[in-house]
């Protein structure tokens, strides 16, 4: 059984949650190779809620999948709070068990399954009693205000007590990091908005990391650090602040027009 004690291990960087060094992804098609991500190099600290941005086909998923040990197969280095991620399968399975909560744009909740029993499953892989699993369920049913639909299967709520129920499903077990693809992106402004306090009032209850792909203002403009990829290189903060004709672009002559705010 898990304990947040136990999650946590010693740090070899004890101020990332997540440390990229190095990170390169290419995709083989033929005798065609797409270099996705290119030398990625990332520290997040612990408790941060992020946002990474960038135009359709910068590497965003690709990111995203490398984080959540979706895909293993890379070069570079992924460090989880000081654990160097390997490609070992077995380890994968455990950490994203354990340490890794998903939230996705179209909220993927176990159909069959009520609101309840969805917040329930990730209880049940880590093999919490059932005592303890009915403490942790209820009481985040009550914090994203859904008790009262707790036995309703997701096609019986409207999109956005989907995404809360989901949201609940991936905080229930206290991760490390969360992971989120498009959480707003099929929600009107004032459920977004909902969704979004809940994401962070829960985040920081539990002191989890969000590392959020949007395009959607509404949520980038709430978090703590935009991470822009541009064709699967990473843009520097710096330029997010930057006023035209700044000392930014006299400090990185080299970059692209476009980066230039
Ligand atoms: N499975 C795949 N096979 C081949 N190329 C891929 C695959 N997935 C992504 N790519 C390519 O990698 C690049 C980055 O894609 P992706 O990570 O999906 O970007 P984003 O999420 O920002 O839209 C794109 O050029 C895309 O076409
Ligand atoms: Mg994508």
């Amino acid at each position: 059984m898990n304990s947040s004690n136990s999650k946590s291990n010693s740090n070899l960087n004890p101020q990332s949650m997540l440390a990229l060094t190095a990170i390169q992804k290419s995709y083989h098609q033929g005798d065609e190779s797409i270099c996705a991500l290119k030398e990625i190099n990332l520290n997040i600290p612990r408790g941060q809620f992020v946002a990474l941005s960038g135009p359709s086909g910068s590497g965003k998923s690709t990111l995203l999948n490398i984080c959540g040990l979706l895909d293993q197969q890379y070069q570079g280095s992924y460090e989880l709070d000081g654990q160097r991620m390997t490609n070992n399968a077995t380890l994968c399975t455990q950490v994203r068990r354990e340490k890794l909560g998903f939230v996705f744009q179209h909220f993927n909740l176990v159909p069959v399954l009520t609101a309840y029993e969805n917040v329930e499953y990730p209880l049940i892989l880590n093999r919490f009693s059932s005592t303890d699993r009915k403490i942790k369920v209820s009481e985040i049913l009550e914090k994203i205000g859904l008790k009262d639909h707790q036995h309703r299967r997701p096609d019986r709520l409207s999109g956005g007590q989907q995404q809360r129920v989901a949201i609940a499903r991936a905080l229930v077990n206290s991760p490390l990091l969360v992971i989120a693809d498009e959480p707003t992106a099929n929600l009107d402004t004032r459920t977004a908005n909902q969704v979004i306090d809940l994401m962070q009032t829960l985040g920081q209850e539990h002191n989890t990391t969000f590392l959020i792909a949007t395009h959607d203002h509404r949520m980038s403009s709430r978090c703590d650090q935009i991470i822009e990829l541009q064709d699967g290189s990473l843009a520097s903060p710096l330029l997010h602040d930057a006023p035209q004709g700044s000392m930014v672009q006299e400090i990185l002559p080299h970059a692209s027009t476009e980066l230039r705010l």
